[in-house]
């Protein structure tokens, strides 16, 4: 049986039925799910009561790892799962959620910003894979606005004057966004600015989009608050009601975007509950720019 795909709005997401994730990926089935992406931006599995091992052999599937270990301000002694994923969770090693005024939970809930997963990458994410294992019992969806469209809806003299710039991306820049400024001398370094460009295009598609994230901070040679200005009107822009696919969460749901041609967002949950959602990344081909390699 083939995959089908059932779309979930005029712009963005698709839910997927006909095919159990647990089984080896077929190439012809990888190709048909490449080919959702590249329509859908977001594809939703429901159902899938997937192993870690399963996840990460579903991932590879569609393309080689990116290593996410050292995105976050997690000890390597804290990780509750291994190193080949990103636990987007709220749980210490002990899988008990963060306190309130937790460092590693305010800094992780930088990802209710819009962003696109590891723009602060010389090489930056191609797909992400999120598991549900826990759902808290509110909130905590994740919203996702595709880039593309937002592209195509912008007016000729704004694509023109977006259309060659360079853009620095950095976790410090989102972070700081939200008045989170407390780093050591070594995040610092480890969190040190890369070059991307702001419209990128889909090989596969010849489809451009805008490669915006909460993750930048600057445009290479504009003064900063008209840069700041002109990437808040984008991201104002690109994130209407129109462009956006909301996923509210089940056990056993996993759902794959593409970071390339979206943007996301996490929503609020109660803080005192568990959401266990375990992410692994697909990593992209190359970089954005040339300068992106000696940023
Ligand atoms: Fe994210």
């Amino acid at each position: 049986m083939s995959i089908q795909f059932r779309p979930l709005g005029t712009h963005i997401g698709a839910e997927v039925e006909g095919i159990d994730l647990r089984e080896p990926l077929s190439p012809a089935q990888a190709e048909e799910i490449h080919n959702g992406m590249d329509r859908y931006a977001v594809l939703v599995f429901h159902n899938q009561p997937l192993t870690n091992e399963q996840h990460l052999g579903f991932t590879k599937g569609l393309g080689p790892l990116e290593d996410t270990s050292r995105n976050t301000l997690r000890a390597a002694a804290d990780f509750r799962l291994p190193t080949t994923f990103a636990d987007v969770s709220n749980l210490d090693g002990e899988n008990k959620p963060f306190g309130a005024d937790d460092r590693r939970r305010l800094f992780a809930i930088g990802n209710r910003l819009w962003h696109s997963d590891s723009s602060f990458k010389a090489v930056p994410a191609k797909y992400s894979l999120l598991r549900a294992v826990r759902v808290p019992s509110k909130g905590g969806n994740t919203e996702f606005a595709h880039m593309g469209a937002a592209y195509e809806a912008l007016d000729e003299d704004t694509k023109s004057v977006i259309e060659d710039l360079v853009c620095e991306h950095s976790q410090l820049f989102s972070r700081e966004a939200i008045g989170f400024r407390e780093f050591t001398p070594e995040e610092r370094e480890r969190f040190r600015p890369v070059r991307q460009r702001l419209v990128r295009t889909l090989a596969r598609t010849g489809r451009k989009s805008i490669y915006l994230s909460s993750h930048i901070g600057t445009i290479i040679g504009w003064p900063l608050p008209e840069a700041r200005l002109l990437l808040r009107d984008l991201s104002e822009h690109a994130t209407q009601r129109e462009f956006v696919y909301s996923h509210k969460w089940q056990v056993d749901d996993l759902v794959i975007w593409d970071n390339r041609q979206t943007m996301h967002r996490g929503r609020p949950f109660p803080t005192n509950e568990a959401r266990d959602v375990r992410r692994t990344t697909v990593k992209g081909d190359a970089p954005t720019v040339e300068q992106a390699i000696a940023a």
